[in-house]
């Protein structure tokens, strides 16, 4: 057994299977039970985080991606996707325009990799770094450790991956190109190389089952997160899933995967992830008063967008990014939440850092 293994069982047993049943008992709760579980969530993120809401601007800079994820929406495999590479001068432009906005935090995601070289998105992020007080974010794959490094050394905050699924049969079911031992070595590898971490799954794979979810709430958990990203899985056309149902759940599911998430790890980020907009024309709204407390308005230019559906029913494809800033705040006024005027870095690591 590899060492990764030993690890990821190890994780996922910190945890006692006592815990484990109850998790699946709360997840199958409907929306009426679950609303102390809510309350709960809310009170835990008010008490540790306060009530702002961090904005994080994020610019889809590329769709090409060389994986093949069976979900994706633009999984290479789908020839019938109109690739772009936003150019990086362009990206700077909105980065700016992100600061304009308000917004602390620019999040850049493409497919995997992405298709510029690690040293040209490295002098992207110096440049930003050294002409804004923003954060950087990035997502955009796994790389060697050293690619991380470099990430870093440039000035990069924060880096993104998601686990998608701690089921390793599920997961190698899904990702033709890799393995979730490879996901996982990867995060280790962004931790190691001084980047905030975040993580996270899809919620409601085929395949999945309340059983493999309560699993992926433990593992998030015990890889003590700095920002945990999950969200609904939608099912994309012309990919490998487009016919197969997803776990059949019942909506309040998805709220408490992530109320649960709060509760069991009160100092993270956790984002109202713009697929939840797909399931509730308000999911975005109810994730924040659940426990979440990060919100990312899309900065990809208009142009863009209706290429980067990973999934049917994304929200936004036809607005400007002028129009989700002022949405935005809109939703957060209506909630009563006001927004963080600091860029939101790790709580976890706040009383060190
Ligand atoms: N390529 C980068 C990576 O994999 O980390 C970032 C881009 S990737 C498109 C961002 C996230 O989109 C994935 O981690 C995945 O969880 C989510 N996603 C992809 N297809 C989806 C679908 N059909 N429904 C919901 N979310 C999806
Ligand atoms: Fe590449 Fe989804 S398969 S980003």
């Amino acid at each position: 057994m590899s060492t990764i293994s030993k690890e990821l069982d190890k994780l996922k047993n910190k945890y006692s299977a006592r815990i484990k049943s109850k998790i699946v008992s709360i997840l199958n709760r409907n929306e009426i039970d679950s609303e102390s579980l809510y309350r709960l969530a809310a009170r835990i993120c008010h008490r540790h985080l306060g009530d702002e809401v961090h904005l994080r601007g994020i610019i889809e800079f590329s769709n090409y991606c060389g994986q093949n994820c069976f979900y994706c929406g633009i999984r290479a495999d789908n020839h019938t996707v109109k690739r772009y590479k936003i150019p990086l001068e362009q990206v700077y432009k909105l980065s700016l325009q992100a600061r304009e906005y308000g917004y602390r935090t620019v999040v850049l995601q493409s497919g995997e990799p992405a298709p510029y070289s690690p040293d040209s998105i490295c002098r992207l992020i110096t440049r930003i770094k050294q002409t804004t007080d923003l954060a950087i974010t990035l997502s955009c794959g796994v790389y060697p450790a050293a690619v991380y490094r470099q990430f870093a050394d440039a000035g990069c905050d924060r880096y993104l991956l998601r686990f998608e699924s701690s089921d390793q049969k599920l997961f190698n079911s899904l990702h033709p190109d890799i393995t979730l031992e490879e996901r996982l070595q990867a995060l280790l590898d962004i931790r190691a190389a001084g980047l905030q971490t975040g993580s996270g799954f899809l919620i409601g794979l085929p395949g999945s089952s309340p059983s493999t979810l309560a699993d992926d709430i433990l593992l998030t958990s015990a890889l003590s997160l700095d920002m945990i990203g999950c969200g609904p899985f939608l099912r994309a056309p012309q990919t490998p899933l487009s016919g197969r149902p997803s776990l059949l759940l019942n909506k309040s599911t998805y709220y408490n995967t992530l109320a649960i998430l709060r509760i069991l790890n009160p100092l993270a980020h956790i984002p109202a992830t713009t697929a939840f907009d797909a399931i509730d024309p308000h999911g975005r709204d109810l994730v924040l008063q659940r426990g979440g407390n990060v919100f990312m308005p899309n900065l990809t230019p208009k142009s863009y967008r209706k290429d980067y559906q990973l999934y049917p029913g994304k929200p936004c494809v036809d607005e400007k990014a002028s129009q989700c800033a002022g949405c935005v705040r809109r939703r957060l006024a209506r909630l009563n939440r006001p927004i963080a005027e600091n860029p939101g870095g790790s709580f976890r690591l706040r009383h060190i850092l």
